[in-house]
C-alpha cells in the first residue's frame, strides 16, 4: 500500500515536471508562422474592403464590412488555427476592444509613432500566460493610409451620409479622427503552446 502511494507521488512529480519543462520558444518557424498569417488575414480583409469602395463608394463598404469582417476574422482564425482578431484603444466595433496585454503594445506602437521609430517591420514577439496556459503573442501595427480616412477621418474626410449610416450601425463608435501615419489599430495573434487544439 505505501509502495502504491510512493509510486502515485512519484509519477506525479514527473507529471508536473515534464510540464514546466514545457518549451514555449519563439524560434524562426513560429515567428514566420505568426507573420504570414498576419499578412494573409490583412491581404484578405482589404480586398474586400477595396472591391467593395470600388462598388459602390464608402456607404457599399460598410454595409458589407460591418456584416463580415468579424466572420471574416473568425474564419480565417479557424483556418490557420491561431487566435486573431484586430483590436484599437480607439475601437468602432466594441468586440475589437484590446485587453490589458493588447493595450500596453498599442500604446507602445503610438509611443513610437511619435519617436519615429514606426515602421513597416515593427512588430512583437511575447510569451505570456492565459488562464494558466502558456501562450506566445504577435502584435503587428495596422496604419492609418488615406483611403481608410474615408471611414475613419474627422468631419472633412468622412461624408455627411456615411456619418449617418456609421452612427447606426455603431452607436459607440470611438475610430474617429485619425490621420495619415497614426496607428489605427494592431492585429493580436495568440498561439497556445500548451493546448494544441483551439
Ligand atoms: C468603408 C468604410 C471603411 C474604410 C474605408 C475603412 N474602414 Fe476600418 N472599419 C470600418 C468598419 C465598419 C469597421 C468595424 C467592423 C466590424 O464591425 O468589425 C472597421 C474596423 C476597423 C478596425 C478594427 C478595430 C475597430 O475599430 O473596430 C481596424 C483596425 C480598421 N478598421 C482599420 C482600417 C484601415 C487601416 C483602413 C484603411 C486601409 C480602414 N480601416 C478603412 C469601416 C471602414
Amino acid at each position: 500500500m505505501r509502495k502504491a502511494i510512493i509510486l502515485t507521488v512519484f509519477l506525479f512529480a514527473v507529471f508536473l515536471l515534464s510540464r514546466c519543462s514545457e518549451p514555449a520558444e519563439i524560434n524562426e518557424t513560429v515567428k514566420n508562422e505568426m507573420r504570414s498569417a498576419a499578412k494573409g488575414f490583412m491581404t484578405e480583409l482589404k480586398g474586400v474592403l477595396v472591391a467593395n469602395m470600388k462598388n459602390g463608394g464608402p456607404v457599399k463598404a460598410i454595409t458589407v464590412c460591418s456584416d463580415t469582417a468579424q466572420e471574416l476574422t473568425k474564419n480565417y482564425a479557424g483556418k490557420v488555427k491561431l487566435n486573431l482578431r484586430r483590436v484599437s484603444l480607439k475601437a468602432r466595433n466594441p468586440k475589437d476592444t484590446p485587453d490589458d496585454f493588447e493595450r500596453e503594445f498599442l500604446l507602445k506602437f503610438d509611443e513610437m509613432k511619435i519617436q519615429n521609430k514606426l515602421s513597416d517591420k515593427t512588430e512583437i514577439f511575447k510569451i505570456d500566460e492565459i488562464d494558466g496556459k502558456k501562450v506566445i503573442r504577435y502584435m503587428k501595427p495596422i496604419i492609418t493610409k488615406a483611403v481608410c480616412l474615408n471611414c475613419h477621418g474627422d468631419d472633412n474626410h468622412v461624408k455627411p451620409e456615411v456619418q449617418k449610416l456609421l452612427k447606426e450601425k455603431y452607436p459607440h463608435d470611438t475610430a474617429r479622427n485619425y490621420k495619415e501615419g497614426d496607428v489605427r489599430g494592431a492585429i493580436s495573434i495568440i498561439k497556445y503552446v500548451t493546448q494544441v487544439n483551439r
